[in-house]
């Protein structure tokens, strides 16, 4: 970050505040507003934080009106075609892509972290046989902060780098097993022989009683999923998580905070969403009255996979996931995929829709990742899960660099405040209707 050398002037009441323009390496200047208040006494609004840059962040950078995503700097279609999903956890909480000795050694300690303590089993024997797995992976992740007291020292740099680490490590395993339990089957026990997308799908699909091989395909499409869901600048779950890491909360609850954020349906929960409505409109002829509910305001419905704060042009992740779609249908030699038909439909009558265009609405990640983890076998319910293993990477890249941040704060937003003015207490048998109230429950 460096002075833009320009500065905004805001005059209020002939008090002037000098809001000096801050410049990163992409994207528009921001408006240092941090000495508004003492200058003229004011905050500002943003509900939402559509206008606000809430760090200072050197991980991600999106431009979303070119429908740019860089990682590092790197684009993330090079990314997803190139590199492997621990590589891009590498380069989000280190800065660099690992040398190959560095990718050994990085995917060795992942690999030799992926168990869990046998008394977290305990925890999934708590939950509903039909809890929906992100219930049991928010629990449970939020959990390991009792087993890794050692990993809770946040002032210390190899403690960081060895939470992190436990974190992605352990994610898929805790995500799997939560699908294990909600089906009644046993759990599967992380393999080291397997790369990170291949265990993953192991410990989903294997079963004791007869030998798993993973498909070579199917763990190529894993993997590039994960690495398309692994960070995305301060979005919802991400801003939770700093916002929770800003108090000093240990690494483990600031995830478990992020995974809470992310299950929404306005977030995470959007490719669950996108099939639930692919399903609701079940034919490609119902299409044009589904497009008008969404238009009627008064519908409450919407273009599930459709539209995103940043991104007023393709999400660069659709188009990758898009192809990617295609291909894995196409090896799995599924060619008339009625779903994968109907979304197909639905986007191209969608993206030449005055509404749509007006507003600048796109197919985003979500719209076709339901269809791909379909495809591979996995269920609906875990679709956000898998998003959440995905994301970790991201999530504890953020919040390691908001620690290490020097003169680091907590977060601590002011508000609008519209409730009643000062008032006088009155005591309870003093308020109005108070004795009416009662006769009226007593008898
Ligand atoms: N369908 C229909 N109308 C929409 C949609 C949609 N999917 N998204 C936005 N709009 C309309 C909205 O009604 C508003 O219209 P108007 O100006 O007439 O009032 C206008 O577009 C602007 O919408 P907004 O709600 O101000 O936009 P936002 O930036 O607050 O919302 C969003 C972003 C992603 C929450 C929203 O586009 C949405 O709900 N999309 C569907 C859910 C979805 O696919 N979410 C996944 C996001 S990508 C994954 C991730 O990164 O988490």
């Amino acid at each position: 970050m460096s002075a833009a050398g320009k500065s905004a002037t805001i005059t209020l009441d002939g008090k002037t505040a000098e809001l000096p323009l801050l410049s990163g390496t992409l994207g528009p200047d921001v408006a240092d507003i941090r000495k508004i208040v003492g200058q003229l006494g004011v905050f500002t609004f943003d509900p939402g934080y559509g206008e606000t840059a809430s760090c200072e962040s050197k991980i991600t950078f999106i431009d979303g009106d070119e429908g740019v995503l860089l990682h590092r700097g790197y684009p993330i279609a090079g990314l997803a075609e190139g590199a492997t999903f621990p590589e891009i956890a590498y380069l989000l909480l280190y800065g660099e892509l690992p040398t190959r000795r560095q990718n050994d050694e990085f995917v060795k300690t992942l690999t030799t972290h992926t168990l869990l303590h046998e008394q977290i089993r305990n925890f999934f024997n708590g939950f509903r046989r039909d809890a929906h797995p992100m219930a049991i992976i928010c629990g449970t992740v939020g959990a390991l902060s009792a087993f890794y007291h050692d990993g809770i020292d946040i002032s210390n740099a190899a403690s960081r780098d060895l939470s992190a680490v436990r974190l992605i490590a352990k994610i898929p395993t805790i995500a799997a097993w939560a699908y294990k339990y909600t089906q009644g089957e046993p759990f599967v026990y992380p393999r080291n022989d397997l790369t990170y997308a291949e265990n993953f799908l192991s410990m989903m699909f294997a079963r004791p009683s007869e030998p798993y091989v993973v498909s070579p395909i199917l763990a190529r499409a894993m993997d590039r999923i994960l690495i398309l869901h692994a960070d995305h600048e301060q979005n919802a779950s991400t801003s939770t998580v700093r916002l929770a890491g800003s108090t000093g909360a240990n690494p483990f609850a600031c995830i478990a905070a992020g995974i809470a954020a992310l299950w929404g349906p306005a977030h995470g929960g959007a490719n669950e969403a996108v099939l639930t409505m692919l399903a609701d409109i079940g034919h490609k002829d119902n299409i044009p009255a589904f497009i008008e509910k969404v238009k009627d305001k008064t519908s409450g419905v919407r273009l599930m996979g459709f539209g995103h704060r940043v991104y007023k042009n393709f999400d660069p992740r659709a188009k990758i996931m898009q192809a990617t779609c295609h291909e894995v249908l196409g090896e799995l030699g599924i060619t008339d995929d009625p779903l994968l038909e109907l979304a197909v439909e639905l986007e191209r009558i969608a993206i030449e829709d005055e509404y749509f265009v007006q507003r600048k609405l796109y197919p985003n990640v979500d719209f076709y990742s339901g269809i791909i983890l379909k495809a591979m076998g996995i269920p609906t319910s875990m679709f956000t899960v898998l998003f959440a293993v995905a994301r970790t990477a991201g999530w504890i890249a953020q919040w390691k660099e908001m620690i290490e941040e020097p003169g680091q704060r907590i977060g601590r937003p002011r508000q609008l405040y519209t409730g009643a003015p000062v008032r006088e207490f009155v005591p309870l048998d003093q308020r109005e209707g108070a004795k009416m109230k009662v006769s009226e429950d007593m008898s």
